[in-house]
């Protein structure tokens, strides 16, 4: 259910550099999408990180097309005042122009989706130039890229030394002269997360990157203490979610057990 606040648009939030903080989460279902709605939060990611959360599954990389699109339908029906962004899934950037902008035809159209956002660097910039061309608004996405984890083979911090960090500042620079609404930098170091962010005009987005960005990006099950598993070392827990579950399962069990519920 949409709150009464007006609709975050790419325009809107391009206009937040340097401004009040931008405020995003992830979200995969109608659920999640309305307490993050409610909250007041900017922008609703529809991660691949659905994989990892929501599936099950070991990473970002065996996350599919029709997976982004069956929940960031279900995001999307919830019509939040939230910028709906849908995450183009491994390897379908790097198809023919004509299947990327199919890929994100169905984001947009199919899911409902009000943007797509796209892990890469300057080598995907004339890709995403065509792409804004045919008005899809796209969040770059550089840093560390899950999606490149086989091939890189960890997860690992970028901009340790002055020439990646000079990668870090080309590619932003590149995505944003090719009309990237926003960028999302991820795991850099803050100082060279701080030299980024200076370098463009369009705002940056941080996860596990200081707090020298424009704003801050969250997987929601982490911020809210749902994640039974490892969660990295950036991630503050916001609320106790797990235990809140956990507490209430119980609860029922035990009423149920004890022919407490139903009541009478
Ligand atoms: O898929 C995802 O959750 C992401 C994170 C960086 C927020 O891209």
């Amino acid at each position: 259910m949409a709150t009464n606040r007006p609709k975050l648009t790419p325009h809107t939030l391009r206009q937040r550099k340097g401004g009040e903080p931008i405020v995003a989460i992830t979200a995969y279902d109608a659920i999640m999408a309305h307490y993050a709605d409610e909250a007041g939060v900017d922008i609703i990611l529809v991660g691949d990180s659905v994989g990892n959360t929501a599936l099950g599954l070991e990473s970002t990389v065996p996350v599919t097309l029709d997976m982004i699109v069956h929940h960031t339908a279900a995001v999307a029906r919830t019509s939040p005042s939230a910028l709906v962004v849908a995450d183009v899934p491994f390897a379908e950037a790097h198809f023919d122009f004509g299947d990327v902008l199919r890929t994100c035809q169905r984001l947009m159209q199919e899911a409902g989706a009000d943007a797509v956002k796209i892990e890469g660097g300057e080598t995907l910039a004339p890709t995403i130039a065509r792409l804004v061309d045919a008005g899809v608004p796209v969040w770059g996405h550089t840093g560390l890229m899950p999606q490149q984890v086989k091939q890189l083979g960890r997860y690992k911090k970028f901009g340790l030394t002055p020439k990646e960090t000079a990668q870090l500042v080309a590619d932003a620079k590149a995505l944003e002269s090719v009309g990237c609404f926003a960028l999302l930098l991820e795991m850099v170091k803050p100082a060279a997360a701080r030299e980024v962010s200076a370098a463009v005009e369009v705002p940056v987005v941080g996860i596990g990157a200081g707090g020298n960005c424009d704003g801050q990006i969250l997987v929601i099950t982490d911020a809210l203490g749902l994640t039974p598993g490892y969660v990295p070392g950036f991630v503050e827990k916001f609320a106790d979610a797990g235990t809140v579950f956990r507490e209430g399962l119980e609860s029922y069990k035990s009423a149920v057990r004890n022919r407490q519920y139903p009541r009478e």
